[in-house]
């Protein structure tokens, strides 16, 4: 982690004072910083089909006369003077290796927390005017400055007209104005608004939270691929029914009686677990080498330089349901499980470790689907 990133309290003091309790305003927290992407790579991004991105018009005047495309962008709009406006770009740490690089920085917070970085860039004035997030966010300021406004007010309508979600009123008890290399943690639900002074990006590194019901629709998805249930539906004493048509009541409680078989442990709650939080997004493709080197080759190359986990690769480990990778529970040897572990937390292999035959069999496989690549040079 950065030395300054939380402006000189440990993460410890970190999560006791600030987590999901108050903001955190750390001036400097990355020295220097002025993003990972320049104006022309995000506008790239953002007309590029495969990327999530978003152009917002916002019009403080009017909330709801604001705009929002949802991207592919054209490049055509990406130019104009009239309405401040400003595209965010999701997911850059799956496109760009130092954004990749940044939201690690952040892991102070569990993996299983994280979800992605996102980029804003706005000409003068733009934003997305007041509003809040139901997820923890940490705000780093790219190239540029921008003027944030933060409340921690109970009063959450919002313009039922507006495309965005944008408070109808904001009342804000902090006016900060940060410049590049500054940070802001909010808790869910503070709400904020950030209106870039001249041009500039914002880097947002954002957590999951999954509502209860989300999880609860994931685990019983999750649930129907994993159940067996034995017996069938029968009835030898069917009796004579006047009305064809009717659900009878013996039927009803039958079908209740075999339903109480579905049953689940907590080692089931884990399992889905690891599968739903590694699960990559819809949108994520691998990119397989071509042409894969051979297995002795790749033996070799992991040894002396190392390898890295791919930006899109998710794996994650509990006591309970051992490993998952990109969605999938994977078998590993007891005696691999530290190696595995502190893969898992590095996201990299370092070339001087001495692995078992087991494990490079394994990564050998992840390298053969584009789920990890090897260092091209000694680490
Ligand atoms: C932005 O970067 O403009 C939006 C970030 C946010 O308010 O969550
Ligand atoms: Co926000």
């Amino acid at each position: 982690m950065l030395t300054h990133l939380l402006g000189g309290i440990t993460p410890q003091q970190f999560l006791a004072e600030y987590w999901q309790k108050k903001p955190l305003h750390v001036r400097q927290a990355v020295p220097g910083f002025t993003g990972v992407a320049s104006r022309a790579e995000i506008f790239d991004l953002a007309c590029d089909g495969d990327v999530e991105s978003r152009l917002v018009r916002y019009r403080a005047d009017a909330p709801e006369t604001s705009t929002v495309d949802f991207g592919p962008q054209r490049r055509t709009q990406l130019r104009g003077k009239k309405t401040p406006w400003t595209v965010l770009v999701q997911g850059l740490n799956l496109w760009v290796p130092a954004g990749d690089a940044l939201l690690h920085q952040f892991d102070f917070i569990p993996q299983a927390r994280l979800d992605d970085l996102m980029v804003s860039y706005a000409v003068d004035g733009g934003g997305v005017g007041p509003h809040f997030d139901n997820y923890d966010v940490f705000l780093l300021q790219g190239f540029g400055r921008r003027r944030w406004q933060l409340s921690n007010q109970e009063d959450r309508s919002v313009h039922e007209d507006a495309p965005l979600r944008i408070l109808k009123h904001f009342q804000p008890v902090h006016d900060w104005v940060m410049d590049p290399g500054d940070l802001l943690y909010l808790p869910p639900q503070w709400a904020h608004n950030g209106i870039a002074i001249g041009e500039c990006t914002t880097y947002s590194i954002g957590f999951k939270s999954p509502t209860a019901q989300e999880l609860a629709v994931g685990f019983l998805d999750w649930l129907s691929e994993h159940l067996a249930l034995e017996g069938m539906y029968a009835d030898p004493d069917l009796a004579w029914q006047d009305n064809s048509a009717e659900i009878v009541p013996a039927m009803v409680d039958q079908v209740a009686r075999m339903l109480t078989g579905i049953r689940w442990a907590r080692k089931d709650i884990a399992d889905f677990l690891g599968s739903y939080l590694t699960e990559p997004k819809p949108t994520i493709f691998f990119e397989p080498p071509d042409p894969p080197v051979d297995e002795e080759t790749f033996a070799r190359t992991l040894a002396a330089n190392g390898a890295v986990l791919d930006p899109r690769s998710l794996l994650l480990w509990s006591e309970t349901a051992g490993f998952h990778l990109n969605g999938e529970a994977l078998t590993v040897d007891a005696a691999d499980h530290a190696t595995l572990k502190q893969l898992a937390h590095q996201r990299r292999v370092p070339g001087s470790g001495k692995l078992s035959p087991a494990i490079v069999q394994l990564l050998y496989c992840w390298y053969e689907d584009g789920f990890l690549h090897l260092q091209e040079n000694a680490a």
